[in-house]
């Protein structure tokens, strides 16, 4: 195997995995970047597993060819889908975020924990795996919430719309809750109506910043050189509409690189 370059790969159906992005650069993360949307396919959760399973394949073919040292998974849906069915053959590690997830529970006082995510990821029982192997006696309600990431999607995360879809979703939580996980990468980019609309003492969690540590740790295992801290973006959908959205939603210097959609 040739050295590492100090560059990580990251993959998303969109734009949720800015959300993954923005944690690993907080925590100091800085190796270079590239991160591809597969936006030719987006909305993943609502699709079958199979075809799930085949986007996450292409994806990781994809980084394999612009040589990445390892991946980061900013996609739950795909993650879950291969705790299923079984993770493709890479030439890299692949950090599992649903996986790595739950150690934000380890040692915690929370008893009753909502996750909400994709039809996809919310049928796996993922996140209540990855709960209850660092919280063995906590209550984990999953819920499916498909009306989310269309609408983050779509530019539309500030609007009333979002707020009203976001107000229907937390409606079907039970009472008790004192945890709320992101269990979808988009919608931390919905947190100002989930802090407007649940109970006060409700904690959010956002996966992202154990993706964050995990990757610290996967990093120096693996001996990681450090990078230029820059981030190349690539797309299958519109390029145009992609740079955009990330230049709006954390990068404005991000420039998107078009790809052909498998
Ligand atoms: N952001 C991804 C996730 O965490 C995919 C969402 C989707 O495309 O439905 O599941």
């Amino acid at each position: 195997m040739s050295a590492p370059a100090g560059r990580l790969g990251l993959y998303d159906s969109g734009v949720g995995g800015l959300t993954v992005l923005r944690a690993l650069r907080a925590a100091g993360i800085d190796q270079d970047i590239v991160y591809f949307a597969d936006r030719a396919h987006v909305p993943y959760g609502d699709k079958s597993d199979a075809d799930i399973l085949g986007f996450l394949r292409d994806n990781l073919a994809l980084l394999a060819s612009l040589q990445v040292d390892a991946v980061v998974t900013a996609c739950n849906s795909s993650c879950a889908v291969a705790q299923k069915l079984g993770w493709p053959e890479t030439p890299f590690e692949v950090l599992d975020l649903i996986a790595t997830a739950g150690a934000a529970f380890a040692g915690t006082h929370y008893r009753r924990i909502a996750v909400i995510a994709t039809a996809a990821t919310v049928r796996s029982g993922a996140y209540a795996r990855s709960i209850h192997a660092a919280a063995p006696d906590a209550e984990v309600v999953e819920r499916a919430a498909p009306a989310l990431v269309p609408l983050v999607e779509s530019g539309a995360a500030a609007s009333l719309a979002a707020r009203d879809a976001v107000s229907e979703v937390v409606a079907t939580l039970p009472r008790g809750v004192d945890a709320l996980v992101y269990g979808c990468t988009h919608y931390p980019l919905l947190d100002r109506w989930f802090a407007e609309v649940l109970a006060r003492d409700v904690t959010r969690i956002d996966p992202a910043r154990e993706q964050a540590a995990a990757t610290q740790r996967l990093v120096a295992r693996l001996g990681i050189p450090p990078g230029g801290g820059t981030t190349a973006y690539f797309t299958n959908g519109d390029p145009g509409a992609f740079e955009a959205a990330v230049r709006r939603i954390g990068d404005p210097q991000a420039r998107v690189t078009a790809l052909v959609a498998p």
